[in-house]
């Protein structure tokens, strides 16, 4: 395997002894940081904003100092052979190719791209070290599952499932569970089973926020499908048998009623509106001709999707969201001047729609989307299909 050149090595001791320090020191400098990285999104609160990686980066432990392979070594060796993992080292340590040309365009120096840049945001994991923000290594497990420092932070308590005593899962009381999930969602963790908000964070990524990097050329967004693009080189779901990658969150499994089946259905309805709520916020804050008509595309694709939802399987929220939208469809590809308050609220408006649909649904009445969803394959990059597909 080959290893991260990125140098989280070489600065995992530093950072596990500066870590206290560290973060009282960041602390004081979060406000600015995180307005210098995410000027449009300090308006949405913590619930609203679309992605981890939008999240102040000051609360980013990362894998090494995290240890988060001591207690998930299968999902870590998982993680490591996926793009996600490479994505520092390819796209922001060599300042080559189509990366020399992006940045170039947008004025970033090469001696930024592994600190505090646009490109960093997505191709990378931050977090401070001497009293800086770096980049610690690719997307990293905080990328999709929140930033877990802090003095407040997820780390330390949501794999304690008692206060002094190590006692296993099974003897956790239903209270302490019930408080710790909390304090862990309070905290900025995303769960396995929140499928809206890890959802929000794939398309975060996957959907780009700035239209002069689309004006120079980089994708406007992936052909990212919420199902698929999960169940490939992505799904590390270990919790339970780590010689087992079960095809639903087995802890989630184990706790909740549900079955892989439910789940799927679920993340399909979902992922189709997390795909019309974030294109339809991007569409929101952009200008240029040439990229408005591209994120409009991809809501009227999201659009389509449920447009098929609801000829097959149709509930109040997603009937409600095609109401509200397709109205639009005459203006969507046409800039016009009030369009920042107009898609806002419609996102906004849509982003309640799919929080009651999550709230209201389990995926058991949603069997007749089966047919199309189970012709989804499980999608692969081609560096990992490469490499660890075709022998
Ligand atoms: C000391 C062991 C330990 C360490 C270190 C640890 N975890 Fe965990 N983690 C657990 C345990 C135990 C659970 C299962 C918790 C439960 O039963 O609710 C878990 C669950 C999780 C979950 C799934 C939660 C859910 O309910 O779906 C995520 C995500 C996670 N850990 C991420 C991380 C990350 C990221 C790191 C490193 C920054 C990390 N963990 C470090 C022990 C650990
Ligand atoms: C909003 C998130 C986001 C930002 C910001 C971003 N990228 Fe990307 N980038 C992606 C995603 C996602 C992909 C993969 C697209 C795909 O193929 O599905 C990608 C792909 C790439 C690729 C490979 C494809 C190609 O076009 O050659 C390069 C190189 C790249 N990005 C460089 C950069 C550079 C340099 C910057 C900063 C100037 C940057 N990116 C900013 C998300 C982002
Ligand atoms: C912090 C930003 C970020 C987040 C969050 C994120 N991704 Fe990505 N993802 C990327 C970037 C950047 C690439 C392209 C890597 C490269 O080529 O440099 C990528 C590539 C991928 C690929 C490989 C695609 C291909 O064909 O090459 C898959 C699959 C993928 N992401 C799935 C997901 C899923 C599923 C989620 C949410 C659960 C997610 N990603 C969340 C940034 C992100
Ligand atoms: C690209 C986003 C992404 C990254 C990166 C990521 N995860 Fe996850 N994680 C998910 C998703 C999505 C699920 C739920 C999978 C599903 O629905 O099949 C999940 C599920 C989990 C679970 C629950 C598994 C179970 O069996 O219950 C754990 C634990 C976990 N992740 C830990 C980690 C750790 C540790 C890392 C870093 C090594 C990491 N994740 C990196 C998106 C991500």
């Amino acid at each position: 395997m080959k290893p991260c050149k990125v140098n989280w090595f070489a600065i995992r001791s530093s950072l596990a002894v500066f870590f206290s320090v560290v973060t009282l020191l960041i602390f004081s400098q979060s406000p600015e940081r995180a307005s210098a990285t995410t000027p449009a999104k300090n308006k949405q609160s913590q619930t609203d904003r679309v992605s981890a990686a939008e999240a102040p980066p000051h609360k980013f432990v990362g894998v090494q100092a995290g240890d988060c392979k001591k207690c998930h070594p299968s999902e870590v060796a998982t993680w490591m052979k996926t793009v996600h993992f490479q994505s520092a080292d390819i796209r922001l340590e060599k300042f080559e190719a189509n990366t020399k040309k992006y940045a170039e365009a947008l004025g970033i120096k090469q001696t930024d791209l592994m600190k505090d840049s646009l490109c960093s945001n997505c191709h990378g994991s931050k977090s401070v070290v001497n009293g800086q923000l770096q980049v610690i290594s690719g997307v990293s497990c905080e990328s999709c599952h929140g930033g877990s420092g802090g003095k407040n932070g997820w780390l330390n308590r949501h794999q304690s499932y008692h206060q002094s005593m190590p006692v296993p899962r099974t003897q956790e009381t239903s209270a302490h569970r019930k408080q710790r999930i909390a304090d862990c969602e309070k905290a900025g963790m995303v769960r396995a089973p929140d499928i809206y908000n890890i959802a929000k964070s794939c398309f975060g990524c996957h959907i780009v926020n700035n239209e002069k990097l689309v004006a120079a050329g980089h994708k406007a967004a992936s052909a990212f499908e919420f199902v698929s693009w999960s169940s490939g080189e992505i799904r590390h779901n270990f919790q339970v048998d780590k010689n087992h990658n079960a095809a639903a969150p087995s802890l989630w499994l184990a706790t909740s009623n549900g079955t892989a089946d439910q789940r799927r259905r679920m993340k399909f309805v979902v992922g189709a509106l997390a795909q019309l709520e974030v294109a339809l916020r991007r569409r929101a804050e952009a200008k240029n001709p040439v990229v408005v008509p591209q994120l409009a595309g991809l809501a009227a694709a999201a659009n389509g999707k449920l447009a098929q939802i609801n000829g097959m399987s149709p509930n109040a929220e997603t009937l409600a969201v095609a109401a509200t939208f397709t109205p639009l469809l005459a203006t969507l590809f046409v800039p016009q001047p009030n369009d920042e308050s107009v898609y806002a609220e419609i996102a906004d408006n849509i982003a309640e729609q799919t929080k009651l649909f999550v709230q209201n649904h389990n995926g058991s009445q949603l069997q007749a989307l089966d047919p199309i969803i189970n012709i989804l394959p499980a999608h692969f990059s081609q560096q990992y299909q490469k490499k660890y597909l075709k022998k």
